[in-house]
């Protein structure tokens, strides 16, 4: 009996406070037109003082298992992506666990950075195909915030904060689901995308460094490569996606690799200018957020892409 992980139901949340680029041009060398020029973003949600990654995660969480009609008891594995935990250890999943009274099963942690959601979506699917669990919370959930040098105006004015969730149960007889995922990483790229700390090197936690341009260079190449692979593997045309939900990094990233797959922008789900870079959560805020405008519907083919320090990309098919 083949089994297929179906996506049940989707949730997210986004901070109270708001930082639009106006706000950040008073603090910083830079100006609303530079970052919507070249990102395409306009604002930032941020994470008040005391709340952390867990708390998000747990928010986005209720929210998806809410619409799945499922109550916490009924999940047995957490898979949280995060590149920013509350503590070094434990994983922050099991916090997680534990304040959502889930007492049974498994939870962990996986760090693909901004590709963390397509990883554990594809992790959580495999663990689900081998009867390892058979009801899952993946998450994206991010504090970039504590992570960013406040003057670094290459860095700072590029991410933001929230979470998203899906609940992913293992299903027989059924087409919808993970129809499948592909995962890279080249571990060259590792200097061109990283965070100056850690508890083996510095022992501090370090702040975000980027060689934007690079970085952009290889994110616009190897996704548009992701997506055409992963189409080839599994048989299927440009003209059957219905959707593309993509990390959200840069506006003109997302329309490259669009245009590479010759899909209309009115296809693509854009989250970026009103919550810019929040890494391993911008896949699941975005689907979120269009399955619960009405845009994505039971039975479309979503395609799911990122790009990541690592570096480390990838992608996943869905039939939702
Ligand atoms: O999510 C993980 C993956 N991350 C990504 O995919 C990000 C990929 N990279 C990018 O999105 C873009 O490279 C950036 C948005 C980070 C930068 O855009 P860019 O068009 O590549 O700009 P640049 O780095 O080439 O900088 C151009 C100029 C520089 O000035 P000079 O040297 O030409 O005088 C920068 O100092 O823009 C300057 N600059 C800024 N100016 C105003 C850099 N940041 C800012 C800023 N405001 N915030």
């Amino acid at each position: 009996m083949t089994l297929r992980s179906v996506i049940l139901g989707t949730g997210s949340y986004l901070p109270e406070k708001k930082i639009t680029n106006h706000d950040l041009s008073e603090l910083l060398d830079t100006t609303h037109e530079w970052i919507v020029e070249r990102t395409g973003i306009c604002a930032r949600y941020i994470a008040a003082p005391g709340e952390y990654t867990s708390d998000m995660a747990v928010e986005a969480s209720r929210r998806a298992l809410d619409a799945a009609g499922l109550s916490a008891q009924d999940i047995d594995m957490i898979i949280l992506a995060t590149s920013t935990p509350d503590h070094t250890f434990p994983a922050t999943a099991t916090r997680i666990q534990s304040k959502l009274g889930i007492s049974k099963g498994f939870a962990f942690d996986q760090s693909a950075v901004c590709s963390g959601f397509v990883f554990a979506l594809a992790t959580a699917d495999t663990f689900l195909k081998q009867k390892m669990a058979t009801t899952a919370l993946v998450i994206g959930s991010e504090t970039m915030s504590r992570i960013l040098d406040w003057n670094d105006r290459r860095t700072a004015v590029l991410f933001g904060d929230g979470a998203g969730a899906v609940v992913l149960q293992a299903q027989a007889h059924t087409d919808r689901g993970i129809i499948g995922s592909l995962l890279r990483t080249d571990g060259s790229g590792y200097d061109e995308l990283y965070v100056t700390g850690g508890p083996s090197t510095t022992q501090t936690t370090g702040t975000i460094h980027m060689n934007g341009r690079e970085v952009f260079r290889h994110a616009v190449n190897r996704l548009g490569e992701a997506v055409e692979e992963i189409l080839k593997i599994h048989g299927i045309s440009q003209e059957e996606i219905d959707w593309l939900v993509p990390h959200q990094a840069n506006k003109r990233i997302i329309d490259a690799t669009a245009k590479r797959l010759g899909l209309p922008d009115k296809k693509v789900i854009h989250t970026g200018a009103d919550q810019a870079n929040t890494s391993s959560a911008s896949i699941p805020l975005a689907l979120d957020q269009a399955v619960r405008d009405g845009r994505i519907k039971k039975g479309d083919l979503v395609l799911c892409e990122a790009f990541a320090g690592g570096f480390a990309w990838g992608s996943n098919l869905i039939r939702m």
